[in-house]
């Protein structure tokens, strides 16, 4: 090893780093890159913008190598900058689970729990980190809700602690699962729809009817367009809406019908102005997973998160066929009624 080499590493750590490099700057090259903008980093970190480019530079300098593109549309990390940015997680994670850990020997229960999850379970999760919240005031929750194609992205990232998703992806074997809560997913309609008076309405009348989708990217999409081209039927999507509140409101709205997750409906109940339509084959029977990267141990608050949450599955589930219950238990009640009006007559 040559003289210069040797002085470049002390105890194995790179010398150079160690002197010249601050976690504040870290903390600050790891916003830019996550959320792809300076601005949007000074924000998230209260600094001016010429503190984060001033800090930026100075990273910049150590690295003795560019670390951003400004060239494109939108800021991108080159591939030093990539590679700084991995290594910054890795260490930024490792930081967090040692502050578990200590508090954990101190006997607080303190610590970071990331928690991301698909569109349905934003109906429901809130209320399981209040309660855990309640066990363990001292821990920094974050709550990310996002659709299936950006919460698989986030997973194979390792972005979060814990994920809530519906069908995990077969082909990872990194991933470790775990079958959670059901997710019926069910047909909307305004209170007062014409198709509201009917039963085990076909899927082909369906399929003619204007209706409201997500997105693409979605695991509520992606289940509709496959039940309708296994029966060989073209949906008649007459618009999308990137929300399951902006399309309940569509529908209210009158603007077509929707195929959703029952959880959507988990405020309101039975007794708010969308109803749920009794069509062939639905509501079709969907299951939710917890599911996490299995390429590092998970912290003691998520491990304690994970079997809280699971504990409450039941009740989850429970709630949900009472729901459709209710909204089944209606239905007859006016068939019948309409029956003997008809018969009246
Ligand atoms: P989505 O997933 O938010 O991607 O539509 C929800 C679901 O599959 O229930």
């Amino acid at each position: 090893m040559s003289g210069q080499e040797n002085t470049r590493f002390k105890g194995g750590l790179p010398d150079y780093l160690i002197r010249h490099t601050t976690f504040r700057q870290m903390q600050i090259f790891e916003a830019v890159v996550r959320l792809g903008s300076f601005t949007r980093a000074a924000e998230e970190l209260f600094l001016t913008q010429p503190t984060v480019s001033t800090q930026l530079k100075k990273l910049t300098d150590v690295m003795e190598l560019p670390l951003v593109d400004q060239s494109g549309r939108k800021l991108k990390p080159t591939e030093a900058g990539e590679s700084l940015y991995l290594a910054i997680r890795q260490i930024f994670d490792c930081m967090a689970d040692l502050d578990t850990r200590m508090a954990d020997l101190k006997g607080v229960r303190r610590g970071r729990l990331r928690l991301c999850v698909i569109t349905t379970a934003k109906y429901f999760a809130p209320e399981i980190l209040g309660e855990f919240s309640r066990e363990y005031p001292d821990i920094d929750i974050s709550l990310k809700v996002t659709n299936r194609d950006r919460v698989l992205e986030r997973l194979l990232n390792n972005d979060d602690d814990l994920y809530i998703m519906g069908q995990p992806p077969e082909d990872a074997d990194n991933i470790k699962v775990y079958p959670f809560a059901e997710n019926p997913l069910v047909v909307m309609s305004g209170r007062d729809h014409p198709l509201t008076k009917e039963s085990n309405i076909p899927l082909e009348r369906l399929a003619q009817e204007p209706l409201i989708s997500r997105e693409v990217g979605s695991g509520i999409r992606d289940s509709m367009m496959k039940l309708f081209d296994k029966h060989q039927l073209k949906p008649n999507i007459r618009m999308e809406i990137g929300s399951n509140e902006g399309i309940k409101h569509g529908v209210v709205g009158g603007l077509g019908l929707a195929i959703l997750s029952l959880h959507t409906l988990e405020l309101e109940g039975a007794e708010g102005p969308v109803d749920v339509l009794d069509v062939e084959g639905f509501p079709i029977k969907r299951q939710l997973y917890l599911a996490h990267s299995d390429d590092k141990a998970l912290s003691p608050i998520t491990q304690a998160f994970l079997e809280f949450a699971l504990i409450r599955e039941p009740m989850i589930n429970t709630r949900m066929q009472a729901l459709y219950e209710t909204f089944s238990k209606r239905h007859k009640a006016q068939r019948t009624k309409n029956q003997r009006c008809e018969t009246v007559r």
